[in-house]
């Protein structure tokens, strides 16, 4: 009798207490914001030696995913979940949907269990990076917390899928070079905010970072140059040996690592342009100039030394460093620069001169746009698991695209990039917004003293890339063009990776919400209030970030 008074007691009180716990947690911080959320009353508490089903799928990579979720939780918990046949007996239940999107999923967690649908295995991971996000962020930080005493999740119903495809980040490493560890870090961060494309600018005129077996001077030369910082204005080379580059073995463990976080990489091999390291490594074949010395680049800005398109040696390197990439990185796309190529050089070049006549142009910008022509051409001679489609920077609409096989070409639009990438949707081609103003993140986040030494005046505030539109005002019929958004990092003045992450956090999740959360629901306030409940996640990441936005 006195047994159930006490149940019934409980049973009174219970949720009455499960009411003030949710009064008391705001709605989770989801980030990006999800599609579709109805947050519920009452939790569910996480125990130990749990059980989830996992349906069997090709290649088991749900099980991967589903794995990895239950390896991060008992190390940062200490929670056992163990994975069982039996549907009905478990806690956490994954089914597959087909009519889910590709990357979408389900997440019904209730008071007595966690249900996660999704037809593919990055619907299943974007379901876990969000339930880790509604647990304490030391899970998503990937560390224990001892001072947890109980793990929750709140009653939610959330139904959710990408806006764009595209999710991407860009760092240039051919400034300057940060290395494996940091490039890890790097990737951790985009998972976080569900980004997806990893976009690896490897070479530059003042380095090349990427050992390619058949041309070893690239590295040997073109990663090394006498200064650390690049000479701008008062700012001269300071005549410090500065070098680094990845080796293949570097390649495929960042590749790998990547893909458990459903990251794709896509190498930028800038050329003919920005190529003054690779000239210096092989002058003979490269420059338009060979008779005169050339150097890995010391400046900053965009230097005329460019590759001699004309000389076929020059186009059977591209072709062949073009091989090595295909051997390298698995994804279907290939960045192949474009941007800022001056043609004096050409201009003043017999053989140059000669081909452009052959051509039957006077613009000097078709003979970039063919020599990526004989490129394309190489690429789709090839069995189709080789193939690669090409993405350029849209300066390349100053030549003549349609020499070029436009199915296979995405344009990413930097400057001017809202009428650019309108023109590249009017002549057929896919489209990636990565707007100078305001999504290059090196810039400065804020103005005043404090700031690091970068580009810009401060302007490119978290709220000025927050508030940025992606595909405002375009006709429904060329929205099928617009593949995404992405941010870009320049390192010119960017020497050290506490200053990369301080001007990457928090603006890199405000461009991931932009790729991701239907721009009805896009509030810079909403995000503040989220966003800032990162804080005490980049703090136990390590991560440097912007402070004063946090507060
Ligand atoms: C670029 O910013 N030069 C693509």
């Amino acid at each position: 009798m006195r047994k159930n008074y006490f149940l019934l007691a409980l049973a009174m009180v219970l949720p009455v207490l499960m009411m003030a716990e949710n009064a008391a947690s705001p709605t989770p911080a989801v980030l990006p914001r999800p599609a579709e959320m109805t947050v519920g009353t009452g939790r569910f508490l996480l125990k130990n030696k749990m059980k989830m089903s996992i349906p069997s799928y090709p290649g088991d990579s749900i099980k991967t995913v589903a794995e990895a979720f239950a390896h991060t939780l008992e190390h940062t918990t200490g929670l056992r979940l163990a994975s069982t046949d039996k549907e009905k007996k478990a806690h956490i239940r994954l089914a597959l949907d087909a009519q889910l999107p590709a990357e979408g999923y389900r997440l019904q967690v209730s008071a007595a269990d966690v249900r996660i649908e999704a037809s593919k295995p990055a619907g299943f991971f974007y379901a876990f990076q969000t339930l880790k996000q509604l647990l304490p962020c030391n899970v998503m930080a990937e560390q224990p917390d001892p001072s947890v005493k109980t793990w929750s999740l709140p009653v939610v119903l959330i139904t959710d899928a990408p806006r764009f495809g595209w999710r991407g980040f860009m760092l240039d490493e051919g400034r300057h070079f940060f290395g494996k560890e940091e490039v890890k870090r790097v990737l951790d961060m985009m998972a976080t905010y569900k980004m997806n494309r990893f976009h690896w600018h490897l070479t530059e005129d003042q380095g090349w970072r990427l050992e390619i077996p058949k041309y070893p001077r690239l590295t040997e030369i073109g990663a090394n140059r006498n200064s650390r910082v690049l000479g701008w204005g008062d700012t001269k080379p300071d005549g410090q040996p500065y070098s680094g580059h990845y080796t293949r073995s570097d390649i495929q463990e960042i590749v790998a690592y990547a893909r458990e976080r459903f990251i794709e990489i896509m190498p930028e091999i800038d050329i003919p342009g920005h190529s003054q390291a690779a000239v210096a490594a092989y002058p003979t074949e490269l420059a338009c100039d060979p008779e005169v010395p050339h150097e890995v680049w010391l400046w900053q800005g965009v230097s005329t030394d460019v590759i001699n398109v004309a000389n076929p040696k020059a186009v059977q390197f591209a072709k062949d460093i073009i091989d090595e990439l295909i051997e390298l990185f698995p994804f279907g796309y290939i960045h192949m620069g474009g941007d800022e190529c001056p043609t004096q050089k050409w201009e003043k070049n017999e053989a140059c001169r000669a081909q452009l006549a052959a051509l039957g142009s006077t613009n000097f910008r078709d003979l970039q746009i063919n020599f990526y022509k004989q490129l394309q051409d190489y690429i789709l001679s090839k069995p189709a698991d080789r193939q690669r489609k090409l993405v350029f920077w849209n300066e390349v609409l100053h030549g003549n695209t349609d020499r070029l096989h436009k199915d296979n070409i995405t344009i990413m639009a930097w400057v001017g990039a809202d009428p650019a990438a309108l023109e590249t949707a009017r002549r057929g081609m896919d489209n990636i917004l990565s707007p100078q103003i305001p999504y290059y993140i090196n810039r400065r986040q804020a103005a005043g003293p404090d700031e690091p030494r970068s580009q810009g005046h401060g302007t490119e505030t978290v709220k000025a890339v927050y508030d940025y539109e992606p595909a405002r005002n375009v006709a429904p019929e060329l929205l099928p063009r617009y593949t995404g958004v992405q941010a870009n990092f320049w390192t010119e003045w960017v020497e050290e990776p506490s200053v990369l992450e301080y001007l990457m956090l928090p603006r890199l999740a405000a461009v991931a919400e932009a790729g991701w959360t239907p721009q009805n629901l896009r509030n810079y306030e909403d995000f503040l209030q989220r966003i800032r409940r990162n804080a005490p996640l980049y703090d136990l990441r390590g991560w440097n970030y912007g402070k004063h936005v946090m507060k």
